[in-house]
């Protein structure tokens, strides 16, 4: 399956991916990255691993749309077949989602649908929350709230910063990340509904339900 990944930043959940497909964990390729920032670390890895990648910034188009139709067309020139968020940081409108249905897929660092929007870590530390964790999940036209594939359960603990607690639960991300997208790869999802189901997968096992294979 071709992949195409969007990112912002950082790109450790990408590198997850490249590391899944290096090893052949995931058998898929990347075909495309797209990065909406200049100069970010996702670039490097990009470079570092021969992935062919573009940078498409908003500021240099008219519209969102204009800005989004060049994402879609070059993601559609590379034969993208599943389109993976992995720390973009921004909303898509309806008409690009409808252009991939449910095939488009985002990694979130809450349990959806709790603390959905920016800063989730330190929302669930601002609450007062003991469990959060991390959300693989459709993209649909409702922001942060699409069927939920997998999740993984992290411990808030009480001398928790943004920043520990965001490292405790991005070693989980760059586990059901690559989980999901084997899922979908090898055929096992199905939706139903607002429920998916993973075919042959052990429910059942905390912290990852459904639980964790190969990562
Ligand atoms: C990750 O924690 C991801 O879950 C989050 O941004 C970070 C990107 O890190 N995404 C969101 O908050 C989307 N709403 P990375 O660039 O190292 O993968």
């Amino acid at each position: 399956m071709n992949l195409g990944v969007l990112v912002s930043g950082r790109g450790s959940n990408l590198q997850a991916l490249i590391d899944a497909v290096e090893s052949g964990k995931l058998k898929a390729r990347i075909s495309l990255v797209i990065s909406d920032r200049d100069g970010v670390l996702a670039i490097d890895r990009c470079r570092r691993h021969g992935i062919n990648y573009r940078v498409i910034k908003r500021k240099d188009f008219e519209s969102k749309s204009y800005f989004e139709r060049a994402m879609a067309e070059s993601l559609k020139e590379s034969g993208v077949e599943l389109l993976i968020l992995a720390g973009f940081m921004r909303v898509l409108s309806e008409e690009f989602i409808r252009a991939f249905p449910m095939r488009i897929i985002n990694i979130h660092p809450s349990l959806i649908p709790a603390f959905q929007g920016l800063r989730a870590q330190k929302q669930a530390i601002d609450y007062g929350a003991k469990l959060t964790g991390c959300t693989v999940h459709f993209v649909t036209e409702e922001l942060d709230n699409g069927p939920v594939i997998v999740q993984a359960c992290v411990p808030v603990l009480p001398k928790d910063t943004e920043e520990s607690l965001s490292e405790r639960i991005l070693a989980y991300e760059h586990r059901i990340l690559p989980q999901a997208v084997k899922w979908i790869c090898e055929g096992r999802i199905r939706i139903e509904g607002r429920n998916v189901v993973v075919e042959s997968a052990k429910y059942g096992t905390l912290p990852v339900n459904p639980a964790l294979e190969d990562f």
